[in-house]
Formats: C-alpha cells, sequence, structure tokens
C-alpha cells in the first residue's frame, strides 16, 4: 500500500426526511443570501423545490435562483453561474440535483472568487483554486457521487474537451433515498453503472496486489451488482434504492482509493467521447469498459482473474487465471446486456461518422492506468464499440 492521508470535509446527512432535520442548522453557519441551484426543472414536478425554498423561507434567507442546469455542464454554464453569484453576492450555493448541477456548482464557487478565466489558471498555469463560495449539496439523482468529491466534470464546447476542474468539498451533502425515487429508471441504472464503474476503476489501480480498499472495493462492487438486480425486479424498493446511493457514494468518499492510485482511463475516454457527442454518461462507460478490458489483457489478468472469483462468484475449478480473466470480462459484458444497458455506440444514436480519431487523440491518459495506450490502440476501442 502507498503511504497516505486522509481526512474527510463533507457532513454526510443520510435518509429520508434527512434535509428537513440537519438543512436548517446547517444554514444557520452561513451568510444571508443563498444561490439555490438546480437543472431542468424535475425539482419542479416532485416536490422537492417547494421543500427547498420552504427550508430556506424558514432560515430568513434572501434566494437567488440559478436554474437550468444542463446534464454534461458545460463551462458557459458555469461563467453564467458565477456572474449571477457576484452580482448578487451570494454567500452560499445550495446545489439540488444529480452530478451535473453538483460539479457545475464546486466550479461555479470557485469561478466567482477567482478575477481570471478558471480553465486557463488551471489547465494553463497549473493552479487549484484557493477561494471558495461555501456550498452544501442535495442528492436527486445518484451515482457519480459528485457530492463526496471535489472533482467537477465540465465540457468546454470550444476547446471539445469534457474534463476535471478542481473546486471545493461541499460543507454538507444530503442523500435522501425518497429524493431520487423519481429518477427515470434508465437514469438509475446508467447512474448505478457509473458507480460500478468507478469502483472497477480504483480497483484497476495500483499497487494490484490484495489490499484493504480492494478487498471493501469487491464487496462495493457486490452490492452494486445486487442491487441493480433487485432495482429491476423492483422499482419501488427504497432499501434497493438506499444501498445504491451509498454505494455511489462509498465509491467516491477516498476509501476504497486509499494508499492507490487508479486507473480511470475508461472515464477519460468516455469524457471525450461526452464532448463530441454529448451522451449520457454511464451509458458511454457502460458500452466502453469491456471493449477497453479486453485490451487490458494480459496485463491485467491477475486483476480480472481476482474479479472473476471474488465479485462475480466464478467458480475458479480447473480454470487457468487468463480464462478466469476472459470469464469476468465477458460476464460483465452479459451483465451490461442483462440490464438493458447500451452494448455499441450505434444502440445509444452515435453518429458513426463523429470524428474518433479526434476523441481518441485528445484522450487525457491517465498514470495509473495499467498500461499506456497509444492514439492507434485507443481508435481501434472506438471502433470496436460502434
Ligand atoms: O435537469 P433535471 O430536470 O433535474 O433532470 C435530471 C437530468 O435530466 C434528471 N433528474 C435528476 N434528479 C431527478 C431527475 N429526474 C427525476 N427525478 C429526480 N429526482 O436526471 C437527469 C440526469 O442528471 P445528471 O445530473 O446529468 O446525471 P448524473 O448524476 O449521472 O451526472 C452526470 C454528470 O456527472 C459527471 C458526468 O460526466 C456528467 O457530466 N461526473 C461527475 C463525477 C464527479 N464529479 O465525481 C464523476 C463521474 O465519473 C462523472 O464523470
Ligand atoms: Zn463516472
Amino acid at each position: 500500500m502507498n503511504p497516505f492521508n486522509y481526512s474527510y470535509p463533507v457532513n454526510v446527512y443520510f435518509g429520508e426526511g434527512a434535509a428537513k432535520e440537519n438543512a436548517p442548522a446547517e444554514l444557520s453557519k452561513v451568510g444571508p443570501t443563498v444561490m439555490l441551484a438546480y437543472g431542468g426543472g424535475s425539482i419542479k414536478k416532485n416536490g422537492i423545490y417547494e421543500e427547498m425554498i420552504k427550508i430556506l423561507e424558514d432560515a430568513g434567507k434572501n434566494i437567488v435562483e440559478f436554474t437550468g442546469i444542463m446534464s454534461n455542464p458545460t463551462y458557459d454554464k458555469v461563467q453564467e453561474g458565477a456572474k449571477l453569484a457576484r452580482e448578487n453576492k451570494v454567500d452560499f450555493i445550495l446545489a439540488v440535483g444529480g452530478g451535473s448541477v453538483i460539479d457545475c456548482c464546486k466550479i461555479v464557487s470557485a469561478q466567482a472568487k477567482l478575477s481570471e478565466d478558471i480553465w486557463e489558471y488551471e489547465y494553463s498555469k497549473g493552479n487549484r483554486p484557493t477561494e471558495f463560495i461555501p456550498m452544501g449539496a442535495v442528492v436527486t439523482a445518484f451515482g457519480t457521487g459528485a457530492e463526496m468529491n471535489n472533482g467537477a466534470v465540465i465540457t468546454n464546447t470550444e476547446k471539445m474537451m469534457k474534463s476535471a476542474l478542481w473546486g471545493a468539498f461541499y460543507s454538507f451533502a444530503v442523500l435522501d433515498p425518497v429524493y431520487t425515487m423519481s429518477m427515470p429508471l434508465k437514469q438509475v441504472i446508467s447512474g448505478a453503472f457509473d458507480s460500478l464503474s468507478h469502483s472497477m476503476e480504483t480497483y484497476m489501480g495500483s499497487p494490484r496486489d490484495t489490499n484493504l480498499s480492494d478487498e471493501i472495493n469487491e464487496a462495493n462492487q457486490r452490492n452494486i451488482i445486487r442491487n441493480i438486480r433487485a432495482t429491476l425486479k423492483n422499482p419501488d424498493n427504497v432499501n434497493t434504492r438506499s444501498e445504491l446511493i451509498w454505494a455511489a457514494a462509498m465509491a467516491e468518499n477516498g476509501i476504497l482509493k486509499i494508499g492507490k492510485v487508479t486507473d480511470f482511463q475508461c472515464h477519460m475516454l468516455e469524457h471525450q467521447l461526452g464532448a463530441y457527442t454529448d451522451c449520457n454518461h454511464g451509458q458511454g462507460l457502460a458500452v466502453l469498459h469491456p471493449v477497453l478490458y479486453r485490451h487490458y489483457l494480459p496485463e491485467a489478468t491477475q486483476q480480472f482473474a481476482r474479479l472473476a472469483t471474488e465479485v462475480w462468484g466464478i467458480d475458479p475449478k480447473g480454470k487457468y487465471e487468463n480464462e478466469l480473466a476472459e470469464d469476468f470480462i465477458s460476464t460483465l459484458a452479459d451483465f451490461i446486456k442483462e440490464i438493458g444497458l447500451p452494448t455499441t455506440f450505434a444502440e445509444m444514436g452515435i453518429d458513426e461518422n463523429t470524428d474518433f480519431e479526434a476523441i481518441a487523440k485528445s484522450t487525457i491518459r491517465t498514470g495509473g492506468c495499467v498500461k499506456k495506450f497509444t492514439d492507434a490502440e485507443l481508435l481501434d476501442v472506438l471502433n470496436e464499440c460502434k
């Protein structure tokens, strides 16, 4: 295990009624003007908007609304939010939504306090912001675990990049399973697959020998797989939903990453696919994972074989390690099909004339990846996904 320092700044409130119960005390610690940030309007249909307004009014706050944050939030939307925050002297941001709203607000919070362009500040100059408007998150769509970390995935449409920018951690996060019950089932499944992907991408990082972080990770993966199946059988069960929400958070709260350098190469490729196609994140990962993993053989044979037995319950009797590794990949591919996620770009509606060469070329190569990909091999992966 690598040396590490673990400390965790987010105050997490989990359970039904958690917002009403805990947000008032949290809000009493912050200034009078609160930006209420949300997406395209789902919170107005499921009653969460009214609940938030009441909590904020009861706390005596002036409310500034920042609305219309889209899936795969854009850099322009970040700038719109930062301008609104500055003009209204916002003291606190309450982000209510899924990963897109939560990510967008992380960078709004930093950009509002920074006099220069944050993309240039982070990417060209290699800086990290140090001043932020404090924030709280109310999760309405789970999967990304974005409420648990300080990275934000933002699409820069001008530069054709979907990349991580670094913001602040949320001071608190509310995870109320009931708030997520109105999510479309398709989004529940693609979100849960995103959580499984985060767990696998962490597992595939180094060191690759058996360690506690990976053993906890195996349990997280088993939990997600079991609860995806249970959710498909009974979508209205709040207990299976609760498990998935916490498993999503567990994948991104740093615990599985303790002592590890993560892989996340599949994510980097999917993000660039998103920059060019604006596709759904979990669906993109579902198509890419088995194909990319076939390119990890033989470098990752040992880890894949361990995933086969410890996560997927494949009987190792009479099998060589490389057979188990291949079984893992085909079992993962079968599972993706079983749970109704797409297995090709065509199923996702991605145009076959998309500039896959540009996607391969612009994909960030991660330090923790089991192998260093060339542009040509990443292009092969993309072509095999068509
Ligand atoms: O915009 P509204 O109307 O709210 O609708 C949303 C959106 O259409 C809807 N929704 C949310 N809560 C709902 C609901 N519909 C009904 N009932 C509810 N309770 O769900 C749709 C998807 O929401 P979105 O936030 O876009 O999805 P998700 O949570 O999957 O977030 C995706 C974004 O997060 C990034 C992705 O790249 C993508 O941009 N990621 C962020 C990560 C992070 N910061 O750690 C890690 C991930 O790997 C990921 O890259
Ligand atoms: Zn993800």
